[in-house]
């Protein structure tokens, strides 16, 4: 069934584009975050293993608010890890970094993932895609607050 919510195809394909540099770079950061909650070590241990799973359980459910985002304008969402990996500048690490490590990367994650954010937010706005641009808006807000806590805890 065609579908119109006052978008051309154009609009949406792009906004979609946009929503999935957004979910590579979440989905990145949230497989990240999750492995430096099991693999943190040292005298701050007990309270980093907890803001890592307060952060990866809210990158989790952002996982989900983008891809349905991406439903919802009529495409298909990337389908598995590799594809959203692919999508992503925010790399795996080599090895287990040390707490102040994982602390600074986390930080740069969410900082990469404000700017995907950002740059969603213009090409969604030039498409008057509101409701992109209100999601995209939030994902940024909660980045830029999660890296001002992580930069804060070094
Ligand atoms: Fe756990």
């Amino acid at each position: 069934m065609p579908m119109d919510i006052g978008l051309t195809d154009a609009q949406r394909e792009s906004s979609v584009e946009a929503l999935r540099k957004l979910l590579g770079e979440t989905y990145a950061l949230y497989a990240k975050t999750h492995g430096y909650h099991w693999n943190v070590t040292g005298p701050s241990f007990n309270s980093l293993h907890a803001m890592f799973m307060t952060q990866y359980t809210e990158l989790w459910a952002a996982l989900d608010e983008i891809a349905e985002r991406i439903r919802a304008l009529g495409h298909f969402a990337p389908g598995s890890p590799g594809e959203m990996m692919d999508l992503a500048t925010i790399k795996p690490d080599n090895g287990i970094p040390d707490a102040q490590d994982m602390i600074g990367n986390l930080a740069k994650g969410h900082e990469a993932v404000s700017r995907a954010a950002k740059e969603g937010i213009k090409v969604a706005e030039a498409n008057g895609d509101a409701v992109t641009v209100d999601l995209m808006t939030q994902r940024a807000t909660i980045a830029e607050k999660t890296a001002w806590m992580l930069r804060a805890s070094i």
